[in-house]
């Protein structure tokens, strides 16, 4: 068979993993033909091709970012973007597509399918907000990078008896700052599940720092918001594609603790430095998981589906299932970031 393969949206650490056991899958067990796409749906509207070899997957296990390139790029939004795709598809002569994505890439895909191209996707943001599976590629390695910069955070906040805001990753559902908060220790967690109340917060954090503590840690996911008819009036601040702005919410999260309590508080965005670097061993297991997944379904005939972990299993799930859906954190997952603040 001749497969196509492509990395869509955001990057993350383990695509190449991922892409890794597709063509070691791919050629070795079933002698298929894989044809990679640069820069995600984009470059199979251009026709960018190449055809992967054992040589390109040589030591990749340990590298970041995607080695083919990646583009936030949707076909289906753009002037004539489906029609391209099909030509580059027929003109490459491509069977079927595997296509590692997060919810736009898979959004793309089951357009893409829904023309009767057959694919199966494989999950992937470090925001972990894919419906359907419990894990999705990148997620583990966020939340390492996350707390490591928490505990650093830490060391910093109590020296100078500061509130220390660490705005994290996750516009619509809080996973790595909860995952990170409760790993590192933070006092406070706001995630997009639950509004805040910028009231409460301000009376814990004059309570705690004048019964028993001289610093506070306070994890905010870009997407938190205030509660409707609360203190603190905010709308969130979107670019043009509707995006929620980076370091938007951080910055008046961190405004509002010091001008409400007059404790000396500093702002932290880590960005894109959780999505950057060596993948976690989890990050990597994952992604060749779904890689081999991805091939032996391809090779089965099976199609619209996306390799989803379940209870320790890979299964396969339909892309119409999971489009449009996100993950959110569960009730007791908060629950537990709350307790231990
Ligand atoms: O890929 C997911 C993600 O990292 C989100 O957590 C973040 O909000 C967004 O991508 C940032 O996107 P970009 O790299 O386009 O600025």
């Amino acid at each position: 068979m001749r497969i196509g393969l492509l990395t869509g949206g955001g990057d993350c650490p383990g695509l190449n993993a991922a892409i890794r056991a597709v063509v070691k899958q791919g050629l070795g067990e079933y002698g298929h033909t894989i044809i990679g796409f640069r820069n995600g749906w984009k470059g199979v509207v251009d026709g960018d091709v190449r055809t992967m070899s054992r040589e390109d997957i040589r030591n990749v296990l340990p590298q970041g970012g995607t080695l083919l390139g990646t583009a936030r790029f949707h076909p289906h939004s753009a002037d004539g973007g489906l029609d391209g795709v099909m030509a580059t598809l027929e003109a490459e002569r491509i069977e079927a597509l595997i296509c590692i994505g997060g919810d736009g890439t898979l959004h793309a895909a089951n357009k893409v399918a829904e023309q009767g191209i057959k694919i199966v996707a494989i999950p992937k943001t470090i925001d972990n907000d894919v419906y359907g599976t419990d894990l999705s590629i990148g997620f583990h390695t966020a939340v390492n990078i996350a707390t490591e910069a928490i505990d650093r955070i830490h060391t910093t906040a109590e020296s100078h008896n500061r509130v220390m805001v660490v705005e994290v990753m996750g516009r619509h559902a809080g996973w790595i700052a909860v995952n990170a908060g409760i790993a590192g220790g933070a006092e406070l967690v706001l995630a997009p599940e639950e509004p805040f109340d910028m009231d409460r917060i301000v009376k814990f954090l004059k309570h705690r720092h004048r019964s028993h503590a001289n610093f506070s840690i306070v994890v905010v996911a870009e997407g938190a918001l205030p509660k409707e008819g609360s203190s603190m009036q905010y709308e969130a601040q979107l670019g043009k594609f509707g995006e929620i702005i980076a370091g938007a919410i951080g910055e008046r999260v961190a405004n509002e603790i010091a001008t409400r309590t007059g404790f000396d508080t500093r702002l932290t965005i880590l960005g894109h430095v959780q999505r950057g670097g060596t993948p976690t061993p989890t990050d990597r297991i994952l992604g060749s998981r779904f890689g081999v997944a991805a091939v032996d379904a391809i090779s089965r005939g099976e199609t619209n589906v996306m390799t989803a972990l379940r209870n320790e299993e890979v299964v396969l799930v339909p892309l119409e299932e999971i489009a449009g859906k996100v993950k959110h954190v569960p009730d007791d997952l908060l629950r537990v970031a709350r307790v231990l603040a």
